[in-house]
C-alpha cells in the first residue's frame, strides 16, 4: 500500500513542487491549503482540501478520514517586511497553527513530521557558513514565528513518539524545469522582482541597502533551486521511514551571492539580455547583511544530492516561469 502524506501549504510555491515530486515517487498525497497565496491548479497530484489550519475541527476531520503516515508542514506566511508590519498574523498563522497540527498528530498517532523552517532563525550570524548549531537569534517576527514553532515541535517530540526533520531553507528560487509550476503569489523576492524588471513588468529594480558590511555593500544570500528543496523533503521522509532520529538541517548550497551579482546575472546576455534600471534604495526592515549555509549535515544525514546547484539555472527557470505567466 502506498504511503499517505499530508502536505499543508501544498498549493503554494514550494509545496506544489514537493507534491509533484511525492506524486512522481508514488506517494499518496492529500494537500490542505487555504489558497490565500497558493492556487488549486498548482496541485498536480493527489487530493486538495481547501481549509485553514486555524480550523482545528476541520483538521481533525481530515486526519480522521485519512490515515496519514507523515505530515509535511509548510503552510505559513513568509514575507519578512510583512511580518514586521503584521506580527500577530505571523504568530497566529505560523506558530499557533503549528500547535493545532501537532494536536492532530498527537491524537491520531502520526509520528513523522517534515517542517519547513528558515534561515531567518539565525538572524545576523557571524559565521561565514552558518551551521545548524549556531545561535538562533532571529531579527524579525517571521524568523521568530518559525523558531518558536521549531522549539514547540522539539518539546512535543521529547514527550511523544514524534520524529521530525526540520529543514531550514535559505533563499529558494527557480521553478519547475518544464514550466508546469512556479511562484504565483505577488513577487517580493529578489529574483522574481529582477525577472519582472527584465520583462518590463516593473520599471526598475530597487536595491534595498547598499551600505551593508559586504564586499559590494549589498545583501548576500544563499540561493537554492526549488527542485532541490523539494527533493530534500523526499530525502527527509525516507530518512524518517528508515528509522532516522529527529534532526534540524540547513537547506542551501553553501554559496553566497550579493544583490548586485544576482541582478548582473539576470541582465546577462545568456539569460535575459535586458538592461533595466537599478535604483539604490534604503535598507528594508529586518534584513540581515549576509546569510550563507553550511550544508555538510544535510548531505550526510539525508544523503541529499542537489542537481541544480547553479545561480544561472535558478534565474533562467524563474525567468521562463515569469514569461509563461505573461501569456
Ligand atoms: N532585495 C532587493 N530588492 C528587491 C528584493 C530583495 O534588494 O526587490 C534584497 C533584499 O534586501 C535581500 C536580498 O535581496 O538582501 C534577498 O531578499 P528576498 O526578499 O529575496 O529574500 P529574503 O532574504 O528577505 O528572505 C528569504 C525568504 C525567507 C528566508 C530568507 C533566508 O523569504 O523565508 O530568505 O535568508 F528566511
Amino acid at each position: 500500500m502506498s504511503r499517505k502524506i499530508l502536505v499543508t501549504g501544498g498549493a503554494g510555491y514550494i509545496g506544489s513542487h514537493i507534491v509533484r515530486q511525492l506524486g512522481e515517487y508514488g506517494y499518496d498525497v492529500v494537500v490542505y491549503d487555504n489558497c490565500s497565496t497558493g492556487i488549486p491548479q498548482a496541485v498536480l497530484y493527489g487530493e486538495l482540501i481547501i481549509g485553514d489550519l486555524s480550523d482545528i475541527n476541520r483538521l481533525y476531520q481530515v486526519f480522521g478520514k485519512h490515515q496519514f503516515d507523515a505530515v509535511v508542514h509548510l503552510a505559513a506566511r513568509l514575507v519578512v517586511p510583512e511580518s514586521v508590519a503584521y506580527p500577530l498574523d505571523y504568530y497566529s498563522n505560523n506558530t499557533c497553527n503549528t500547535i493545532n497540527l501537532l494536536h492532530c498528530c498527537n491524537v491520531m498517532g502520526v509520528d513523522k513530521l517534515i517542517f519547513s523552517s528558515t534561515a531567518a532563525v539565525y538572524g545576523e550570524s557571524n559565521q561565514n557558513f552558518v551551521t545548524e548549531d549556531a545561535p538562533t537569534s532571529p531579527i524579525n517576527p517571521y524568523g521568530r514565528s518559525k523558531l518558536m514553532s521549531e522549539l514547540i515541535i522539539q518539546d512535543y517530540a521529547r514527550a511523544s513518539t514524534l520524529r521530525y526533520v526540520i529543514l531550514r531553507y535559505f533563499n529558494v528560487g527557480g521553478a519547475d524545469p518544464v514550466g508546469r509550476i512556479g511562484q504565483n503569489s505577488r513577487a517580493t523576492h529578489l529574483i522574481a522582482n529582477a525577472c519582472n524588471a527584465a520583462l518590463k513588468r516593473q520599471s526598475e529594480l530597487k536595491i534595498f541597502g547598499t551600505d551593508f558590511p559586504t564586499p559590494d555593500g549589498t545583501g548576500i544570500r544563499d540561493y537554492v533551486h526549488v527542485e532541490d528543496v523539494a527533493t530534500a523533503h523526499i530525502d527527509g521522509l525516507r530518512y524518517l521511514e528508515d528509522g532516522g532520529n529527529s534532526e534540524v538541517v540547513n537547506c542551501g548550497y553553501g554559496e553566497g551571492y550579493s544583490v548586485r551579482q544576482v541582478v548582473e546575472r539576470v541582465k546577462a546576455k545568456a539569460i535575459s539580455g535586458v538592461d533595466f534600471p537599478v535604483i539604490n534604495g534604503d535598507r528594508r526592515d529586518g534584513d540581515p547583511a549576509s546569510v550563507t549555509a553550511s550544508i555538510q549535515k544535510i548531505k550526510k544525514m539525508l544523503s541529499w544530492q542537489p542537481k541544480y546547484n547553479n545561480l544561472d539555472a535558478i534565474i533562467s527557470s524563474a525567468l521562463a516561469w515569469e514569461k509563461r505567466k505573461l501569456k
